[in-house]
């Protein structure tokens, strides 16, 4: 609004090239040093509200080291056990390893599986943990005096029972096991999936997308911790509600059967520079959970989240979002319109994509 008022101003008073020439020359001389593009990005306040929620992220994961109801300690034990099973595959394998972090581990441990039941939210973490640590218990050097303390807070915490015999450490995979799909069959899937703006009316069953997501979550993604959310609004009314938010949507998002908003969580991590983690996390989870859409019938539409304040205000008050979660894509789904068409879009060549690196 204030943005609109002094535009018409300036115009009014023939100052718009003049402000539109010093606006860029001010850009061009803060871009050429950082203490400058500090003080650009300071009155701009672009960035304000990730800023904020790096801050809130890192203050949330802290305080769930004291095992409250925020996510730290859960995201601190899914990178720790990683870092263990990391140890556990090396060669050769040393007999004592993982000191620097071993009783940060036992002790998040300890304090989730105290605080949960076999059912709670972090179960599964739990589980890995139990195995990856009593594997890891199993190999090392024992009498080391930190190893051995960390041996008896991990024995002294309350294990949940397995409720399976899959044991959740290091194996060899079967290699000799067909995979069953070939490169060609691969390119074709890659090939049909194609950006669908237009669905048939109607719904979305949710065990076609609650196993397209269970696929996306075998992506990998940093440290194992899966620092995101898939959170989907499969009623037409609220699809369309959501799906008109982000704006790149114009003209199509009235025939979204269903819209799912993929959320990163920034309390995942203790440090700023981990902040872009969720995003590539997330997306590479989406490319999956996309590719088996389309074998399940289905199709989608990546939607973009600009970083526009207005918009952010309206989607977090739409979905409850605290500050520190933060939309990373949008992506549309459906039973696609077998009438509608999609864009060619021409993908680069290899040539213009790759180059290998040789003397
Ligand atoms: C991060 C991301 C954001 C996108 N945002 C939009 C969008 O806002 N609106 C839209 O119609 N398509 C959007 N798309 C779809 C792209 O336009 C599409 O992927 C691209 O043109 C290539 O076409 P294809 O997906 O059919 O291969 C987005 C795709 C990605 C990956």
């Amino acid at each position: 609004m204030v943005k609109q008022t002094i535009l018409k101003a300036l115009h009014r008073f023939g100052l718009f090239q003049f402000a539109k020439k010093l606006y860029w020359t001010t850009l061009s001389v803060c871009a050429s040093h950082g203490v400058l593009s500090d003080l650009w990005y300071l009155f701009s306040g672009t960035f304000r509200r990730e800023h904020r929620a790096v801050l809130v992220g890192r203050t949330k994961h802290k305080r769930g080291f004291n095992a409250s109801k925020d996510d730290g300690a859960a995201y601190t034990l899914r990178r720790n056990t990683h870092r263990i099973e990391k140890g556990l595959i090396m060669r050769p394998r040393r007999d004592v390893f993982a000191l620097d972090y071993i009783a940060e581990t036992v002790r998040m441990y300890h304090s989730l599986a105290n605080l949960s039941d076999s059912d709670s939210c972090h179960a599964e973490t739990l589980a890995w943990s139990r195995d990856v640590l009593g594997e890891y218990f199993n190999c090392v050097d024992g009498a080391h005096p930190i190893i051995a303390k960390a041996k008896r807070v991990f024995e002294d915490s309350k294990h949940a029972p397995a409720k399976d015999d899959i044991q959740r450490r290091p194996y060899q995979r079967d290699l000799n096991k067909p995979i069953g799909i070939t490169i060609d069959q691969l390119h074709d899937l890659a090939y049909r999936r194609r950006s669908c703006r237009w669905f048939l009316q109607q719904p979305v069953p949710r065990e076609l997308i609650d196993r397209a997501i269970e696929i996306g979550t075998l992506a990998p993604s940093a440290c194992n911790r899966q620092p995101f959310q898939f959170r989907i609004f499969d009623r037409a009314a609220d699809a369309e509600r959501i799906g008109k938010i982000p704006g790149g949507t114009a003209g199509f998002f009235e025939n979204f059967p269903c819209v799912i908003v993929l959320v990163g969580e920034l309390s995942a991590f203790p440090a700023e520079r981990d902040r872009h983690i969720p995003y590539i996390d997330a997306s590479l989870a989406a490319m999956g959970f996309q590719f088996a859409l389309e074998v399940q019938g289905l199709s989608s539409c990546c939607i973009n989240w600009p970083d526009i304040e207005s918009r952010e205000q309206a989607i977090e008050k739409a979905m409850d979002l605290s500050p520190e979660e933060r939309v990373i894509m949008l992506i549309a789904v459906g039973y696609p319109d077998p009438d509608a068409m999609v864009p060619y879009s021409q993908k680069k060549p290899l040539s213009e994509i790759r180059s290998y690196f040789a003397n």
